[in-house]
């Protein structure tokens, strides 16, 4: 499939913006090429510079739920622009979207903000100022935004990129962050040990999505909420990829929710933002309470809780009821399917996991992956043929082997007759590859 019109407009991006993308992960540095530029979007499908049309399977990295440009979500945002784009003020839809929030998950007050790290990076503030301690305990793998202090050993782009640490970050930020391996009770119980007292939180995602789709062995999380307690620490779940997306809250839905216990602090993003700049950081509300103007713990954001954001994300949470679940994991079941069956006629040493809808393919390996460690020991290189034989199909998927793959309610019969006619072919680039380290 020839993109002559995306090369162009990745040159013009190139000699203006650093690697020619916004954010890394766009990037085709894992996997080589030259990425395809988007120009518009409509249910499971993406359609290029060259109008050429890709089944999409990164759904924007995890927001698009319900498809692309929905057209009940594309209503309401045009009649919520035609009202004006920011007031500055309080305003009548981010009411409403917490009061949404409120009644699907554990929290119960919410602050709005505009991106998944803004969440993550207020939260750790909260939950240092909370307990009056610094220390923040993180897993090997997992992402929670460029939070400075977050970014030691970290998934999504970091991975990909291959970058062991960010100059920029100073030594002092990140003496405060220990990094434990994901997964590991032994590790968090020695590592309150020795620091208990000065530990201000635990972070985790609620289920490992940046190293791959890694999910918490059944209790990990529960365990870490009654460590912090027992340690007077909280426990903040990230819930930025899987709110709102594996069921109406969340992960913790499928993990913690009938089990009598609840996070302390819980961040989300993407889905509930619709498709736009929105996120959220919320719990107890003891907690919240500290944060300005109730409280001390100062955080503020011009645009958040934004008119036209939150009338995205309300109208996609209001839309997300039980049948776009069950379709959402019903097309996920397909599409896994379809991905094993192909690989295993193709003999591709694979594993395949999931945490609710979301899944990943580890290349090359025959264990399940349980940590970061497991995650980096797969063969990327077969990933990269795949990628690339998929993409010469229709089929785009994250262009790295280190991501979820998202599906939505709108993958219909004919994006997966696309991805069913795509597989086999990239199957079998993907048994033929070989390591570029040692051919
Ligand atoms: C679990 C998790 N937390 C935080 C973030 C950061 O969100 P954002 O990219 O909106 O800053 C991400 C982004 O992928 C994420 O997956």
């Amino acid at each position: 499939m020839s993109t002559p019109v995306s090369q162009q407009w990745f040159d013009r991006a190139l000699s203006v913006s650093p690697g020619g993308v916004n954010s890394p992960v766009r990037a085709f540095r894992a996997v080589g090429g030259t990425p395809r530029f988007m120009v518009s979007a409509e249910g499971a499908w993406l359609t290029d510079a060259d109008g050429e049309r890709y089944v999409d399977l990164v759904g924007s990295w995890g927001p698009m739920l319900l498809g692309h440009a929905h057209p009940e979500v594309v209503a309401a945002v045009q009649e919520a622009v035609s009202k004006g784009t920011s007031f500055g003020t309080p305003g009548t839809p981010e009411v409403e979207l917490a009061e949404e929030i409120v009644s699907r998950t554990p929290v119960e007050l919410v602050r709005l903000v505009s991106s998944g790290t803004e969440a993550t990076m207020s939260a750790i503030r909260l939950a240092r100022g909370f307990t009056g301690r610094d220390m923040v305990v993180k897993f090997a793998g997992c992402y929670h935004g460029h939070v400075d202090a977050l970014l030691a050993e970290a998934g999504s782009g970091v991975v990909t990129l291959g970058l062991p640490e960010t100059p920029g970050v100073p030594a002092h930020v990140t003496a405060d962050t220990i990094v434990l391996p994901y997964n590991d009770r032994a590790a968090v119980e020695a590592a309150f040990a020795e620091l208990g007292p000065r530990i201000a939180c635990v972070i985790t995602e609620a289920a490992a999505g940046n190293m791959g789709v890694v999910p918490p062995e059944p209790g990990f999380n529960q365990h870490l909420s009654e460590t912090c307690r027992s340690h007077g620490a909280l426990f903040i779940s990230d819930e930025v990829m899987t709110g709102f997306r594996v069921t109406r809250s969340g992960h913790w839905g499928l993990d913690g929710a009938h089990e009598g216990w609840r996070p302390d602090l819980m961040t989300f993003g993407k889905v509930m933002g619709g498709g736009f700049p929105a996120a959220a950081f919320g719990g107890r509300a003891d907690v919240m309470g500290q944060l300005a103007p109730s409280g001390p713990v100062y955080q503020a954001g011009t645009l958040s809780g934004n008119p036209v954001a939150t009338t995205a994300g309300l109208t996609t949470l209001r839309l997300a009821d039980d049948d776009v679940y069950a379709r959402v994991d019903a097309v996920s079941g397909s599409v896994q399917s379809l991905v094993a069956e192909a690989l295993t006629q193709a003999g591709v040493p694979h594993v395949l996991q999931t945490a609710g809808n979301m899944f990943s393919v580890f290349w090359g390996v025959t264990d399940p992956v349980t940590d970061f460690a497991g995650a980096r020991a797969q063969e990327t290189w077969r990933f990269a043929a795949f990628f690339h034989a998929m993409l010469e199909a229709g089929v785009h998927l994250p262009p790295s082997a280190f991501e979820c793959w998202f599906v939505s309610a709108a993958h219909d019969d004919e994006a997966l007759s696309r991805m069913a006619a795509a597989l086999p072919e990239a199957a079998r680039a993907a048994a033929a590859a070989t390591d570029p380290r040692t051919s």
